[in-house]
């Protein structure tokens, strides 16, 4: 299977990163993945709203929020007037995960939950029935550029079976430290959508980089 390749933002070059947002459409980049992250849920400060909705007009790519802020839910409404196609936050972020997707998915947007490393497939089990996305940190959040934890195989696996027992379509995601190497471990696990900053932002050739996440 060819996994979607979602490009995280955070890799790119903060100065051009219009040029850089279509430069990786152009290169067979399927999603944008936009990492938000506040300075307090988890350790470093990336960008907000703003930054997502001045880059809306550059491409027609699935915008993939990943946010990474505490509380979460008083930005939901921004990040969708921004022109997120899908917004997925961590169940440690707030106390009643359920209710903020419900309320991402009144507003007409995907919702996704993200799994820590620590953070056990069951905290999702309750919440097959509303997920379109399910992404599992193969690193700690907070930074890009850090080392593929090869011990979250065995759960993008496990949530590769939850997912098939729903019957629904919920995209399978994997955020950390995917590179050339790991890639092929992901999809085997089950995984269908990789994000990848270093690897492709990082690259010379970012169209090189693309085809050899999707297998080569
Ligand atoms: C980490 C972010 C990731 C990060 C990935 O908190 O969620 O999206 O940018 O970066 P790489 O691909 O460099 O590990
Ligand atoms: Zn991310």
């Amino acid at each position: 299977m060819t996994p979607r390749i979602a490009p995280s933002l955070l890799a790119a070059d903060f100065s051009r990163l219009g040029e850089e947002v279509r430069a990786i459409a152009a290169a067979g980049a399927d999603w944008l993945h936009l990492d938000i992250m506040d300075g307090h849920f988890v350790p470093n400060i990336s960008f907000g709203p703003a930054i997502v909705k001045a880059l809306r007009p550059h491409t027609a790519m699935p915008f993939d929020v990943h946010l990474m802020i505490a509380p979460a839910d008083p930005y939901i409404e921004a990040f969708a007037a921004a022109g997120a196609d899908i917004i997925s936050l961590h169940p440690e972020a707030g106390p009643h995960i359920h209710r903020t997707l419900q309320s991402i998915k009144r507003l007409g947007k995907k919702c996704g939950v993200v799994l820590n490393p620590g953070t056990p497939a069951s905290a999702i089990e309750n919440l097959m029935d509303l997920v379109d996305l399910i992404l599992v940190m193969t690193v700690n959040p907070g930074f890009g550029g850090q080392s593929f934890l090869d011990s979250q195989l065995p759960k993008i696996a496990n949530l590769r079976r939850m997912i098939e027992g729903t019957g629904r379509d919920i995209a399978l995601e994997v955020d950390g430290g995917v590179t050339a190497e790991t890639a092929p471990r992901c999809i085997a696990a089950g995984a269908d959508t990789l994000v990848a900053g270093t690897a492709v932002f990082g690259a010379k050739h970012y169209g090189d980089a693309i085809a050899a996440l999707k297998g080569g």
